[in-house]
């Protein structure tokens, strides 16, 4: 067997308990309780496992990773392991001085995610009280005390209106980056896809707002632009490929190659509590089902875009046609892609049905 190079980067899902509810999270329907999540001395050993397999960046996130009080004794362990540290967070639990222990700890770069520009879409978007407010606060603290920010803003039809005041906002807080990143279509994004996906209007009107910016703003704010896959003529490059540059441990120890593949029916993920992160990567049979480029079906097989978008994304092969092993229908060769833009059309330009909220037991 070739050996297959470690991941770069680990997204350590270290919970999924978080105070927001936003109808868009990536984690997936059935969300895991406290009592599944694995200890402080388990994430550890993980940790060391990845260090020595030559993983470089651990981003912590969840859920909201800062419920979990040992997140400094985790960040400690990794600047130990002279891993790279970011941390994706809400933001809505820290303060200063529980930021200044990260920091201290070896934590080395934040992420700050926003919902909206205006206080009342903020808080009906999360379902959390006066959360505009707090992220400010703690976005300028993050500059204080000497941490990079970035600003996560996901966007969708009922906060693109907001989209330039978020990035005047990104400039206030001394932000070096802003990720302007259309809601994918998986799990909670998907039950509530017809509530979040923009029209073609709104959209293009973002990418000038975001063309505009980054021009004006050159030097000052990197602008990174995520559109919505629904609109697009080519897949991207999920993941930089299924299982080859990131690999995601769940909070109760499973790895996967996303955050959304556990929902593919077929694949068993195999867990931490029951093999090595190398012996997973490597030979664990579900990372090895759509690794490469063996697994393609026509047209990606003789595509030369093969090993630049690896096929588009398993998940949403199978959200829309209910076959992982498909063509992307986001590429417009895909004999599926009709269907992708006819969805757009027609929820787009009905009247948002109300939010299905994360939260446990919610997607029932
Ligand atoms: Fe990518 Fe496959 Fe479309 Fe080619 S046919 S652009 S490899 S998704
Ligand atoms: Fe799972 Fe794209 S989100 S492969």
């Amino acid at each position: 067997m070739t050996s297959i190079d470690p991941p770069l980067a680990m997204l350590a899902e270290v919970t999924h308990r978080c105070p927001l509810q936003c109808p868009y999270c990536s984690n997936p329907l059935q969300l895991l309780t406290a009592s599944q999540e694995m200890d402080t001395e388990t994430w550890k050993s993980i940790f060391s496992q990845a260090a020595e397999m030559g993983v470089l960046q651990i981003h912590f996130s969840g859920g909201e990773p800062t419920v979990r009080q040992d997140l400094e004794k985790l960040v400690a362990h990794c600047e130990g392991l002279d891993l790279y540290c970011n941390l994706i967070t809400s933001g809505v639990l820290l303060n200063k001085d529980r930021l200044i222990r990260l920091a201290a700890a070896g934590l080395q770069h934040v992420q700050l995610s926003f919902q909206a520009a205006q206080a009342d879409n903020a808080d009906r978007i999360s379902a959390y009280p006066n959360s505009l407010e707090k992220k400010i606060e703690i976005g300028r603290l993050v500059g204080e005390i000497g941490l990079p920010l970035t600003v996560n803003a996901v966007m969708h039809r009922q906060n693109l209106d907001d989209l330039e005041a978020l990035i005047d906002l990104s400039v206030e807080l001394g932000a070096q980056r802003l990720e302007v990143a259309h809601v994918q279509y998986y799990g909670w994004g998907l039950r509530n896809r017809a509530a979040l996906i923009p029209t073609r209007a709104q959209l293009d009107r973002s990418t000038n707002i975001v063309e505009a910016a980054r021009e004006r703003l050159k030097g000052r704010l990197v602008i990174d632009y995520v559109v919505p896959d629904y609109y697009a003529r080519r897949p991207k490059s999920c993941m930089g490929g299924w299982a080859r540059q990131f690999v995601n441990v769940t909070p109760n120890g499973k790895v996967l190659p996303c955050h959304a593949a556990e929902d593919l029916p077929g694949l068993t993920f195999d867990s931490l509590r029951d093999r090595t992160l190398a012996d997973i990567w490597q030979k664990s049979a579900a990372l090895n089902h759509f690794r490469g480029i063996d697994w393609m079906p026509e047209p990606c097989q003789s595509c030369d875009r093969r090993e630049l978008d690896w096929g588009g994304c398993r998940c949403q092969a199978f959200a829309l046609t209910g076959d992982a092993a498909v063509t992307d229908p986001v590429c417009e060769l895909s004999p599926h892609h009709d269907q992708v833009k006819q969805i757009a059309k027609k929820e787009s330009g009905e009247s948002p049905p109300e939010f299905l909220y994360r939260r446990i037991g919610g997607a029932n």
